[in-house]
């Protein structure tokens, strides 16, 4: 089994040289399976239809059909699998709400066939097959982070991650003083594309810059690569070097426990993804309105968009103690103000993925 995570800060810039800092959640994707004594997998699914049949010595696997089996294909084809196997595939891991359903049901593949094939991979490399997997068989150019923190989570963490060295940072979340709040606008998320489109901006504005990476550009840099920019490519690039020293900075306010600042940055990061990256929609902003007008006397610590979007979640760092009524007052007034139900949920940082033995 394999979770799904929430990001804290450090937005798109996994695939920019920066550091995200993101805790896996209670929710998690679970695979089911046995050996086969031939070469033929079979892929079957409690949430989604259809049935996946295919060749493990066939090469390539290919992307086939039904689209959800493609996750599981491709991490088959970049593991070892010494015989066919039969999988079922169960998640509650929400699709399309950016909370890295793809990837949990990535890493949860991955860990299966660990346990079939009877070896097991470094973090590190599990997480990267995966990401691959994502790549050639999922269409998402997705950054590093996603299938990290699946592989690596923390019970009781979120973790910092260094996207250009691959070390972690564990970064204490007490479940007794603060709550990890969860809210799907339940305006499904479309990255495709636009996804991809935002990846390559961020190549051509470090570009302009003439550094070897985007740790390197400082806010003076990219101001002077600014001639050499389009507008939009410009705030691209502008984002990216802000929610880099944003999410440093994050890391070292939750270590010192100073918690106004958290949400300080919270909220700069998702002015920054809304006005300068523009993956934001009018139902996230929405919700980080109205936790920011409820503020710290409410309990509210910050508020921002999390994953990808286009949709999908924002995260509130709520205190503990006043988590019913900030999730019900939030709820309540974007119900009200859109006409949408949402759907919201707590979590405890989670442990990342491991076999269960029935
Ligand atoms: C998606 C990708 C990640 C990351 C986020 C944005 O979740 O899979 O790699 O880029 O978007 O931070």
């Amino acid at each position: 089994m394999a979770p799904g995570r929430v990001n804290l800060i450090g937005e798109h810039i996994d695939y920019c040289d920066g550091y995200v800092l993101p805790l896996a959640i209670e929710r998690q994707a679970v695979v089911v399976g046995r050996r086969r004594d031939d070469t033929t997998a079979k892929l079957r699914s409690t949430v989604m239809d259809g049935e996946a049949v295919f060749e493990i010595d066939e090469a390539p696997v290919g992307l086939g059909e039904p689209s959800w089996s493609r996750y599981l294909r491709g991490v088959a084809a970049f593991s070892y699998t010494p015989t066919g196997f039969e999988l079922m595939l169960d998640s509650n891991v929400p699709a399309g709400g950016g909370l890295s359903s793809s990837a949990a049901i990535e890493v949860a593949t991955a860990t299966f066939l660990e346990a079939l094939g009877g070896l097991s991979f470094e973090p590190v490399n599990k997480a990267l097959l995966c990401q691959m997997a994502e790549h050639r068989f999922g269409g998402a150019k997705c950054g590093i982070m996603d299938q990290f923190i699946s592989v690596m989570g923390q019970a009781g963490n979120a973790l910092l991650i260094d996207c250009v060295d691959y070390s972690t940072r564990s970064v204490p979340l007490d479940p007794a003083q603060l709550a990890v709040l969860i809210i799907n606008t339940n305006s499904p998320h479309q990255l495709g594309d636009a996804y991809n489109r935002r990846r390559a901006s961020t190549v051509t504005a470090l570009k302009a810059t003439g550094k070897a990476g985007w740790r390197e550009v400082s806010a003076a840099d990219l101001e002077a690569a600014r001639s050499a920019l389009d507008d939009e490519t410009f705030r691209r690039g502008r984002h990216v070097v802000g929610e880099i020293a944003r999410t440093t900075q994050c890391a070292q306010a939750m270590d010192a426990g100073d918690w106004p600042q958290v949400g300080e940055l919270m909220y700069s990061s998702h002015e920054s993804l809304r006005d300068d990256f523009e993956v934001s929609t009018p139902e996230l902003d929405k919700l980080v309105e109205l936790a920011a007008a409820m503020g710290p006397d409410a309990g509210v610590i910050g508020a921002r968009m999390t994953g990808g979007g286009f949709g999908g979640c924002t995260v509130t760092l709520v205190r503990a103690d006043a988590l019913e009524a900030v999730q019900g007052e939030l709820v309540a007034g974007y119900r009200r103000d859109t006409g949408v139900e949402p759907t919201a949920f707590a979590t405890r940082p989670a442990a990342g993925a491991r076999v269960l033995t029935l």
